[in-house]
């Protein structure tokens, strides 16, 4: 992302600043995933909005940081939960370290952005991305307790979506426009909603790649929701179509052919295309949130950002 490239480099060097704590081990874990790399998606979502919206601030810099690492936060949480080995291609913390020290790093990360985000000095900022933070554990614990419920609909899948993925670049993408100078609250509100269809079709796209993509561009496993029965967008749509998906999940994929058998009949059905589909309903709306930015390359910038969703192989 040309545009933004020098800032998202700024980012990163702050980011290693931000993370230093008295603990070396502490610092050492949470910036092992860092390190890695990563879409780094969410930074540059606050960076183009505030570009495209005025100029960026200094505390709009500061938010991105903080999503980026609040993001970072939940998936050392989510690593742990999922007993994860790999993630960005590298170990993740949880088998590099421990799961002590995974959940550790993760509070570590969580406090230390919520310590940034007291300081932007913005009571309603503040209030939008506390509750960004809890819904992603409401996120995370709807999806824990719905494993293998063959029952799921996709209406509470994308509700669950939502809390687990969309509300954060949602209310960020709201938090960015109350971040800057006299933009009116109609735009807060349209950047809200770009984010939550962007977050939603991004999603899907995830639940997508956990079926048809490869370890290699990934950088960590696939096939890891029919384990841990994560009833995800495809699985939903192949569940109407594949009646002997029932069984093999109401067993909880419990032999080992399992998980590989709902893989093949999923793949037998067209609901990758439908689950791709509903993504790309996503985009379009989302797409059709930034009608209120006045033309730019930021805005130009944003529409790549929703169009790569659906097209990118990690
Ligand atoms: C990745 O999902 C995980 C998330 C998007 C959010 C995880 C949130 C938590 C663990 C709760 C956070 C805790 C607190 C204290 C607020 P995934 O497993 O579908 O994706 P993956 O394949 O990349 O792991
Ligand atoms: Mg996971």
């Amino acid at each position: 992302m040309k545009l933004i490239s020098h800032l998202l480099a700024q980012n990163e060097q702050h980011i290693q600043r931000l993370i230093q704590s008295r603990h070396p081990i502490l610092s050492a874990a949470a910036a092992h995933l860092f390190q890695a790399g990563g879409k780094r998606i969410r930074p540059t979502f606050v960076l183009l909005i505030s570009q495209a919206i005025g100029t960026i601030h200094q505390s709009q810099q500061r938010l991105a940081e903080i999503t980026e690492m609040i993001h970072t936060a939940s998936l050392l949480h989510d690593d742990v939960v999922d007993e994860a080995s790999k993630r960005r291609g590298i170990d993740t913390v949880n088998t590099r370290f421990s799961n002590r020290i995974a959940v550790l790093a993760g509070d570590f990360l969580f406090a230390q952005s919520s310590w940034y985000l007291a300081n932007l000095n913005h009571l309603q900022v503040v209030k939008f991305i506390s509750k960004l933070i809890s819904d992603l554990a409401e996120g995370e614990i709807r999806q824990t307790s719905t494993q293998f419920y063959t029952q799921f609909e996709l209406a509470a899948y994308i509700e669950k979506s939502f809390y687990k993925t969309a509300s954060l670049l949602a209310c960020s993408g709201k938090a960015t426009c109350m971040l800057a100078d006299s933009v009116p609250e109609t735009m807060g509100q349209s950047m809200y909603l770009f984010g939550q269809h962007l977050g939603l079709a991004f999603q899907i796209m995830d639940d997508v790649l956990d079926i048809t993509g490869e370890i290699s561009q990934m950088g960590k496993a696939i096939g890891a929701d029919f384990i841990t029965g994560n009833l995800t967008a495809p699985l939903l749509f192949a569940l109407t179509q594949q009646k002997g998906l029932v069984t093999l999940l109401e067993r909880e994929c419990c032999y080992t052919q399992d998980a590989n058998q709902v893989r093949q009949f999923v793949l037998a059905t067209y609901a990758i295309e439908q689950a791709k589909d509903l993504a790309f309903e996503h985009v379009q709306a989302a797409i059709a949130c930034l009608a209120s930015l006045t033309p730019s390359e930021a805005k130009d910038a944003l529409f790549d950002l929703a169009m790569n969703t659906i097209s990118r192989q990690r």
